[in-house]
């Protein structure tokens, strides 16, 4: 029997890892040098941190064989193995796909690590994979807090003109029931809850405003999938968002209800998602907090240093509310980096580098005006 999560001193402490993208390639010396930066992140971030849970947020690592498939797990794992720290896995799109090996595999080699918790320590788990862990109080006797794991799925079926997926609707009445079922073992109370998932919901947009292609110059990112030909921009106007938006959120295109499902039931404080590289972009829609974990790995594309780790805190002391803020590579470690040399070492993230362009381009452009302005005056004054 595993042990509960608890509070200590009032207090929970979670470190979510976005897309490690981890693989079993380490022959080469640019693979190398990749999954050293990964550790090095990894390392600074369990230390600096010290979490009471770590939770790997999908794309996690895969291999072509069952060989490789426990040798890229073996290594995400290590770090939070070597600190004996609680571990909580949800599946993203790459995690199941073939060849990547079936699900049942992944849960097996993940908990083989003893202080694992993938599904094995839920009191509720559904045919999907997705889990539930209770945070219990300090004296190991009532459940506090209720964390929720879920499977978003990888490509919708056709006839939903989504590329994406989402939750199923099976998984929507397995999380609705055991919503009621917790309530009904605390008095008639929903827990509070944070629900971690890989695919971001649709309602990100409701964080976002539309805006011009002219936006791609500063803060604007074009739209995708179904949102082709669109423009966005994080509404910092008239919504309470902060944080980076370096790609529009890659949600679903079609809206299965599962975040009016949260609002009726009423538990859910807030959502974290992976997916999505290069945001870390947090709000708040209809009372609920839905948060970005930006890539954690060195496999994909990035933002140079600024790959990083999210922290989310509760406080007893009021569980209406959570804490949470990102560490990034660039503040954990410094500039030690193997994998990014040169220009990109120096990349704060994608926008500053628009910005600083488009600034340089306005400065060339009004260095070459300047000679033929001055002239006309010039003759003007003649
Ligand atoms: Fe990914
Ligand atoms: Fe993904």
């Amino acid at each position: 029997m595993k042990e509960n999560l608890k509070f200590k001193n009032g207090k929970f402490k979670m470190m979510l890892v976005g897309d490690p993208h981890e693989k079993a390639a380490d022959e080469t010396e640019r693979e190398q040098a990749i999954i050293r930066d990964y550790l090095r992140l990894q390392n600074a971030a369990l230390d600096a941190i010290r979490p009471d849970l770590v939770i790997f947020m999908g794309d996690n690592a895969g291999g072509n064989t069952p060989e490789e498939l426990r040798k890229s797990i073996e290594r995400i794992v290590a770090p939070v193995k070597e600190r004996n720290i609680p571990l909580a896995v949800v599946f993203g799109n790459h995690d199941l796909e073939k060849k990547m090996g079936a699900q049942k595999e992944h849960i097996d080699i993940y908990n083989e690590y003893e202080n694992c918790r993938f599904t094995n320590a839920s009191p509720f788990v559904s045919e999907d994979g997705d889990y539930n862990l209770f945070i219990y109080d300090e004296e190991n006797k009532n459940p506090l807090y209720n964390l929720w794991f879920l499977y978003s799925g990888n490509r919708a079926p056709k006839e939903y003109h989504s590329k994406y997926a989402f939750v199923k609707d099976e998984q929507i009445v397995w999380y609705e029931d055991a919503c009621k079922k917790i309530a009904e073992q605390n008095g008639g109370k929903v827990l509070p809850a944070l629900l971690f998932q890989h695919i971001p919901v649709p309602e990100e947009y409701r964080l976002l405003k539309e805006t011009t292609p002219l936006s791609m110059l500063f803060d604007g990112v074009v739209g995708l999938n179904g949102k082709k030909g669109k423009y966005f921009a994080l509404d910092r106007k008239n919504t309470d968002v902060e944080g980076y938006m370096g790609e529009a959120p890659c949600t679903p295109d079609y809206n299965n209800g599962q975040f009016d499902s949260w609002k009726k039931m009423g538990d859910v404080k807030g959502a974290f998602f992976g997916h999505d590289h290069l945001n870390d972009f947090v709000g708040t829609v209809d009372g609920i907090v839905l948060g970005q974990c930006k890539l954690s790995g060195f496999r994909q594309y990035g933002d140079g240093l600024m790959q990083g780790v999210r922290v989310v805190e509760l406080d007893t002391s009021d569980l209406s509310k959570f804490h949470t803020y990102m560490r990034y590579y660039r503040e954990l470690v410094g500039t030690d980096c193997d994998s990014i040399q040169g220009s990109l070492k120096w990349l704060r993230d994608r926008q500053s580098v628009k910005l600083e362009t488009s600034l340089k381009a306005l400065g060339v452009a009004a260095a070459v005006a300047a000679p033929f302005v001055l002239a006309k005056a010039l003759r003007r004054k003649k």
